[in-house]
């Protein structure tokens, strides 16, 4: 409103002194009377015209600069007031003021509310327990928080212009996926001693995008990094004792293994004496006991030799045929006994020698099989052998063996537990059969050492499958 009344009087100051040259400079009478003066009055009044067009034009520009700047204030105050000035800021149109008083005292409140809202942040970084500094980019402190004053005892002023103390010693990883932030750990000595700091350090950019100056936050983290050492050193103790627990398990099924050898042996010699019925059935039972306890002694030996990966391949040739009937061979008495049927089928394309480590694969197949006489009651248990197709050109092959059986079968509750130690899939069955739950698992960790899988397939009351497949250096085929 002011500024318009302004105008009004400048154009008709203007007006009226081109008025009055022009009746200086128009009419002859005029410029007769004022004689050689009429040049300087000309001339003064064309300086007085330009003097208030130049005065009014510059009263402008200022103008509209202070209202730029007016609207910043105003932009700024409520920002960083947290729109609690608004009742003030409301009052602040300053209608009928002049304009410039107006703005005068609108950023005189900027200031007061900038101050407000400085104090309230420096309020909340001094309270902090981490420590909090400000450091250019040659590592002068030009900010520390309370906190970093305590931790090395020492005066902000003695602190500010002195080198920024957490310099990364370590990797510096980065923070939260923030360009322009990272992180690293630091044992750092303070006036109470020794403590590890976590350091976030942020870069804090000029409007050209250059880095002036870093913000780094320190956390105290002596106490997780102690709590690590800690679970470092039950973990090591925990890996010890299972270590000697293993060795342990070694050594005394090793130490047994013998002594049953031998009186397995001298059962079979006895068995070969003279004996009355009575004398041969309990010697049987002494042969079948011996043998019972000679397998648990063998699984748990096994079982510890690959825990503590002492187990090593061979690699040599063999004839998986051979392997098979040997198998066979082996549980036909038991078979014969129970009435079962033991079959094996054998794909034609199956090399007649390949390279691999025998006596693995004969336990694994004695470990199923087995298994298969053990839970089938009737009916038929078969070894099939089948090459698979292999996709690159090395010589290896893959072989896969399956384990079929006519037995109790196992439920897919049962079948998921099953190929990890110590499990077995029916509580019933250790009473009935015993095992030590540990063939499953055995026969898991060899072939995937053979660089094979295992996997089964079961139907309660139907029966089961279990396959397996081993990696072998291809042989040659002798036979169709
Ligand atoms: N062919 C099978 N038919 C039915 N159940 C089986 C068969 N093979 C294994 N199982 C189940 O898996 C369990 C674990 O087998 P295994 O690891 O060889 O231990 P173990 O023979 O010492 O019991 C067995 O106790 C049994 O319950
Ligand atoms: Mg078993």
């Amino acid at each position: 409103m002011g500024n318009l009344r302004k105008s009004w009087m400048v154009w008709a100051l203007v007006g009226s002194l081109v008025a009055a040259l022009s009746a200086i400079v128009l009419q002859d009478d005029v410029r007769e009377k004022l004689g050689s003066n009429y040049y300087i009055i000309s001339l003064a009044i064309i300086g007085c015209v330009l003097l208030v067009l130049s005065g009014y034009l510059w009263d402008v520009t200022i103008l509209q600069r202070v209202r730029a700047l007016g609207n910043q204030a105003k932009a700024v105050q409520s920002e960083d007031d947290y729109g609690a000035l608004s009742a003030d800021t409301v009052a602040s149109e300053d209608i009928g003021h002049d304009e410039i008083i107006g703005l005068a005292r609108q950023i005189e409140r900027m200031a007061r509310s900038l101050q407000r809202v400085e104090a309230s942040y420096r309020g909340i970084v001094e309270d902090q327990f981490d420590l909090i500094c400000r450091y250019r980019p040659d590592f002068t402190l030009i900010f520390v928080n309370g906190a970093y004053c305590r931790f090395f005892a020492r005066k902000r002023t003695e602190l500010l212009g002195q080198p920024f103390s957490g310099q990364a010693t370590s990797e510096r990883l980065p923070w939260k996926d923030d360009p322009a932030a990272q992180t690293y750990e630091q044992e750092i000595k303070g006036a109470n001693g020794t403590t590890w700091l976590q350091w976030i350090v942020r870069e804090i950019h000029d409007e050209n995008h250059g880095v002036v100056e870093y913000q780094a936050v320190g956390h105290d983290i002596t106490a997780r990094k102690m709590a690590e050492v800690v679970l470092l050193r039950a973990k090591d103790a925990a890996e010890a004792a299972n270590r000697a627990k293993g060795e342990f398990f070694a050594i005394v099924s090793h130490e047994i293994r013998n002594p049953i050898s031998g009186v397995i042996g001298f059962a079979e010699i006895l068995s070969d004496t003279k004996l009355d019925a009575e004398q041969r059935e309990y010697v049987t039972l002494i042969r079948n006991s011996g043998d019972s306890l000679l397998f648990l002694i063998n699984d748990i030996l096994d079982f510890s030799k690959i825990e503590a990966g002492k187990i090593e391949l061979e690699n040599e040739p063999y004839s998986p045929r051979t392997c098979i009937q040997e198998v066979i061979a082996f549980f036909a008495p038991k078979a014969t006994l129970s009435g079962l049927t033991l079959d094996t089928l054998i794909s034609p394309e199956v090399p007649e020698t390949v390279v691999g480590d025998v006596y693995r694969l004969r336990q694994i197949l004695i470990n199923l099989v087995g298994n298969a006489v053990k839970f089938t009651r009737a009916g038929t248990v078969a070894i099939h052998l089948t090459q698979l197709p292999i996709s690159d050109n090395s010589a290896a092959i893959d072989l896969k063996f399956s384990i079929v059986d006519t037995g109790s079968g196992m439920s897919s509750e049962q079948v998921a537990r099953l190929f990890r130690p110590y499990v077995q899939a029916e509580a019933s069955t250790t009473r009935k059969f015993g095992g030590t739950g540990l063939g499953l698992d055995i026969c898991k960790r060899l072939t995937e050492m053979m660089g094979g899988k295992i996997s089964v397939e079961s139907d309660v009351g139907k029966g089961s499958t279990f396959s397996f497949t081993i990696r072998v250096g291809g042989g040659r085929q002798l036979s169709a």
